[in-house]
């Protein structure tokens, strides 16, 4: 096992809610290579509680932010910049949330009010987070951003809902501003597509079960773990990715090139012809005319 690939470095991680969270498990990796960094999420995130039990693992201070407020998000810099000693090496964008999936409105039901929010907390705030940082030349160069994207930015899956266009815009964001702080600073900004992982948002989506296991077939290497996505981002996090920015990354055991698999065929796909409009191409297809 490699160690100390992050010494010296410091950072920001955001969204660690409890110990599911993709951002928890990065907290964990990276202080484990030898990265300082400070805890933020949402007040109300705070008020549960889990994160300061994750702030004394790691030797971190937490502080609050919402991500949709630039003010906040302007005394949360400052404040970090006095508590590390100055300027960041890496931010961990991890944050997700959709009123529209958590009041279970259809897609063809949006409120557009929801909606906006949708986009605010989950693709605007990169931006946010990225726009202040770079008027207050707050990451030193060759520092490292990551968002976490979903495949859904790319594809329809069906009740992910207005998640995808906020993905979409998220991993759009990536691209744009990975310019600017590129040239500015050469700050690289990347997307890291995550597989179905459980925890709190990602359950929340209707028919995550289906997500997970459908993934889990099509997958040659199987679903990737939070832990495995919190290793992946200590990579990112490193020197050793100097040159990579403006990519959305496919972080999936293989499923994002996949189109059918053996497992899928041999245990998951259980259709007897429902889907069929035609009934005697059905019949004819599966087997299924009776006599
Ligand atoms: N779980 C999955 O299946 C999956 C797959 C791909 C990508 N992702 C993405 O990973 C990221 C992390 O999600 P997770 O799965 O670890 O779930 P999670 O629920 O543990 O994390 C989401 C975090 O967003 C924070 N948040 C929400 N509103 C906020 C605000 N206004 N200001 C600051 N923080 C706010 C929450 O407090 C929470 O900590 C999200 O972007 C999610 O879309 C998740």
């Amino acid at each position: 096992m490699v160690k100390d690939l992050l010494k010296g470095k410091k950072g920001i991680i955001f969204g660690a809610l409890d110990e599911n969270s993709i951002a928890w498990q990065v907290a964990e990796k990276v202080h484990s290579q030898g990265a300082k960094f400070v805890l933020s999420n949402a007040p109300i995130a705070l008020r549960k509680g889990d994160i300061f039990e994750l702030g004394k693992k790691t030797n971190s201070e937490v502080l609050s932010a919402d991500v949709t407020h630039v003010d906040e998000i302007e005394q949360l810099f400052s404040d970090t910049k006095d508590i590390l000693g100055g300027n960041i090496d890496f931010i961990l964008h991890s944050v997700g949330m959709s009123p529209n999936v958590r009041k279970g409105l259809h897609y063809t039901n949006l409120d557009y009010n929801y909606l906006n929010k949708t986009l605010d907390v989950s693709a605007v705030s990169l931006h946010k987070v990225l726009q202040t940082a770079y008027k207050m030349d707050f990451i030193n160069e060759w520092g490292s951003v990551i968002a976490l994207s979903y495949i859904a930015a790319q594809r329809t899956y069906s009740t992910y809902s207005d998640m995808a266009q906020a993905k979409a815009m998220l991993e759009s964001i990536v691209r744009s501003f990975g310019y600017h702080y590129g040239k500015k600073r050469k700050v690289r900004i990347n997307s890291i597509s995550q597989s179905p992982t459980i925890t709190t948002a990602g359950t929340g989506v209707g028919g995550f079960k289906s997500f997970y296991a459908y993934a889990q077939c099509m997958s040659p290497l199987g679903n990737a773990s939070s832990e495995d996505c919190a290793n992946y981002c200590v990579m990112m996090f490193s020197d050793l990715t100097r040159k990579v920015t403006m990519q959305n990354l496919f972080h999936d055991g293989g499923y994002s090139t996949m189109g059918i698999s053996e497992t899928l065929i041999e245990s998951c796909f259980t259709c007897q012809g429902e889907c069929f409009d035609d009934i005697a191409e059905r019949d004819r297809v599966m087997g299924t005319k009776k006599v």
